[in-house]
């Protein structure tokens, strides 16, 4: 840590899951030649708040870290989000460091610049692109997961295979065992070809997401991300088939890939489709208030747009019909 990231002051920022399990470790191996502070905030996605950020700030602020201090991020997808975004703005930016604990957050939000917080409008409205300094992964911190947060972290590598490689579909499943188990060398090539996926391919990202943020808005806290996620990608799978975009057959395997990982297929409550439809246009990635899809031709390759776009618009009516199973 110090090496990829050196200050002469550093605050280990982490949830009240994590902490009691690894950061009181992760703030001795700093303290060795470092001040090294550990500052708490309850778990929970409802705590990726503003509310939350102000709280920690305050706290930084108060104990006077500089700009030539760094945060240490030890935590999930929450924290990795809340954290960064205070990395973002505590005096105009400073460095920041994130060691994730979930499997979700080792294979999708430890990649990539997006920071930020939820609002009562809508998830990740505000926030910044801030990236870490350095990202440390061990993946002995998956042996204390809980197991539907591994399968929450599933969603997202299913993800990666079906926006780029079919094969890494197919090996997913055949080694559903060896995941489940946690198998060191098996999770070790898995967060691999997800962290490549991740960074190299950006707006084929969105499968799943449109609908999966509208769901979460509707639901509530009652499904986890990578569960709406998961939820998300099958909903557009069929309504990609529906418009003739997607190759029959895809949703289907999709489906199943996610009944082998033991995530939920369908929303645990009935849905109105209009709050859907008006939550879709409130996401962070919508354009003019136009709903926009990236979708899938077949197993590790998306269509395209008209004109070559990676996100496609479709008719109202036929995401009307794809929910109407729900409402
Ligand atoms: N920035 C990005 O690119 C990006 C990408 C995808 C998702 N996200 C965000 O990530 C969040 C979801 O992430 P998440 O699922 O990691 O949520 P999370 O951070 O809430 O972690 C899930 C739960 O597991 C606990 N936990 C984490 N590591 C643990 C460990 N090793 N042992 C025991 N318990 C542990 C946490 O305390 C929490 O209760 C959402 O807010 C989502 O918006 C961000």
């Amino acid at each position: 840590v110090e090496h990829a990231c050196p200050a002469a002051r550093y605050a280990v920022i982490t949830d009240s899951h994590v902490a009691p399990l690894y950061a009181e470790r992760v703030r001795a191996s700093l303290a060795t030649s470092a001040d090294a502070e550990l500052f708490t905030f309850p778990a929970g996605e409802w705590n990726k708040s503003r509310e939350s950020w102000g709280h920690l700030t305050d706290q930084l602020l108060q104990r006077q870290f500089d700009r030539e201090s760094a945060i240490v991020a030890v935590g999930g997808g929450v924290t990795g989000d809340l954290v960064g975004f205070i990395a973002a703005t505590y005096r105009r930016g400073i460095r920041y460091l994130y060691v994730p604990t979930s499997l979700l957050a080792m294979v999708d939000c430890a990649v990539g610049a997006q920071t930020g917080v939820d609002t009562q409008f809508g998830r990740n409205l505000v926030g910044a692109f801030h990236p870490p300094r350095a990202v440390v992964t061990d993946l002995e911190a998956l042996s204390t997961l809980p197991p539907v947060q591994l399968a929450a972290g599933m969603a997202a590598a299913i993800k990666h295979a079906v926006i780029a490689d079919g094969g890494y579909f197919e090996h997913l499943l055949a080694r559903r065992d060896a995941i489940r188990e946690r198998d060191a060398g098996t999770v070790a090539d898995l967060v691999r070809r997800s962290v490549e996926i991740k960074s190299s391919c950006t707006a084929a990202l969105r499968f799943g997401q449109t609908l999966a943020g509208a769901l979460q808005d509707l639901t509530k806290y009652e499904l986890l991300y990578g569960e709406a996620l998961g939820i998300g990608m099958l909903l557009e799978a069929e309504l990609g088939e529906a418009c003739g975009i997607t190759n029959p057959g895809v949703a289907a395997r999709i489906g199943a890939a996610l009944d082998a990982f033991r995530l939920p297929i369908e929303p645990p409550q009935s849905l109105d489709t209009d709050r859907m439809i008006d939550a879709m246009r409130r996401d962070a990635a919508a354009q003019h208030g136009t709903v926009r899809f990236a979708l899938p031709k077949a197993l590790g390759a998306m269509a395209a747009g008209e004109l070559g776009e990676p996100t496609i618009a479709v008719p109202e009516s036929a995401v009307r019909e794809v929910l109407s199973r729900f409402s």
